[in-house]
């Protein structure tokens, strides 16, 4: 017995990193798989890896920041494996460290639609099948920077931000309805994610990098996975509106 049998699983940024890694417990533990992901060329060899695997899975390439596509997303996933009880919303981009005075209305206007508009778009797809099957989980991908002032760019870190509080008002406003919407908080993870930047703004970097020493270390993928999946499982049937630092304890300090 698989912990996540017969669920379907929506994971946006699935791809790549983090979501991958969760798309990848999922389906060991029983779970099929839609990833969504804009990167036609990541998610095409991920959804052939997981075949390779024996695994049941599905890609869709989207924008989560375009509304026609979040609808495709739900709707295929529905399409494809006639249900949807599970939705990751890990998509999700940098700001390159912009400090609240060098702030670019590019950056800010793609965080924003990606990052909180993305979980947005799709929480709104979803809800309405949560309420009629009277069931669903969402997790969101937040951040350390989601929870705590001053270890992000201005944008990323009132994206997160938004996210965490997204997270409590629909936990708040359809538990009722049988659905539970939980968060991560990662500190650093070891993915592609921080690599793909080179043009950081540097009084940014500095300052939101000042205290990381007394973060003990990255984490790997794996480790936000697992969280990932007892988010999902009914193990934590009775959590709802949570927002779970992983972060060795850094920002406990
Ligand atoms: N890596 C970290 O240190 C870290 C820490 C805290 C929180 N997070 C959050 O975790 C999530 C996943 O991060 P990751 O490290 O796995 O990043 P990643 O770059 O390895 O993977 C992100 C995936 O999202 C996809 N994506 C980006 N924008 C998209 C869009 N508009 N539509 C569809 N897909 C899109 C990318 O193509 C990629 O496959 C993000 O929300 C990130 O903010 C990451």
């Amino acid at each position: 017995m698989g912990r996540l049998d017969n669920k379907i699983a929506l994971i946006t940024g699935g791809a790549n990193g983090i979501g991958k890694q969760i798309a990848t417990r999922y389906t060991e533990e029983g779970a099929k798989v839609v990833l969504a992901d804009f990167n036609a060329e990541a998610l095409e060899a991920t959804v052939a890896e997981f075949k390779a695997n024996g695994f049941e899975a599905h890609g869709v390439k989207v924008n989560v920041a375009v509304e026609e596509d979040v609808q495709k997303m739900v709707d295929e996933t529905i399409a494809t494996f006639g249900r949807i009880d599970i939705l990751v919303n890990c998509a999700g981009v940098l700001d390159m460290m912009q400090a609240a005075h060098n702030v670019d209305d590019t950056i800010w206007n793609r965080v924003m639609d990606i990052n909180v508009g993305g979980v947005m778009r799709s929480s709104r797809k979803v809800l309405p099948v949560y309420m009629e099957q009277k069931s669903g989980v969402i997790i969101n991908l937040s951040s350390m920077a989601g929870i705590t002032g001053g270890r992000g760019g201005l944008t990323y870190t009132a994206a997160k931000h938004a996210v965490t509080g997204m997270t409590k008002n629909i936990a708040s406003h359809y538990g009722e309805f049988g659905v539970r919407c939980n968060a991560i908080a990662p500190a650093q993870v070891n993915t592609g994610l921080t690599q793909s930047v080179d043009n950081f703004d540097m009084f940014g970097l500095k300052q939101a990098t000042r205290g990381v020493q007394t973060m003990l270390r990255a984490a790997e993928p794996i480790e936000i996975a697992n969280i990932a999946l007892f988010l999902a499982s009914e193990e934590s049937s009775y959590i709802n509106g949570v927002v779970l630092a992983a972060d060795t304890g850094w920002s406990a300090y």
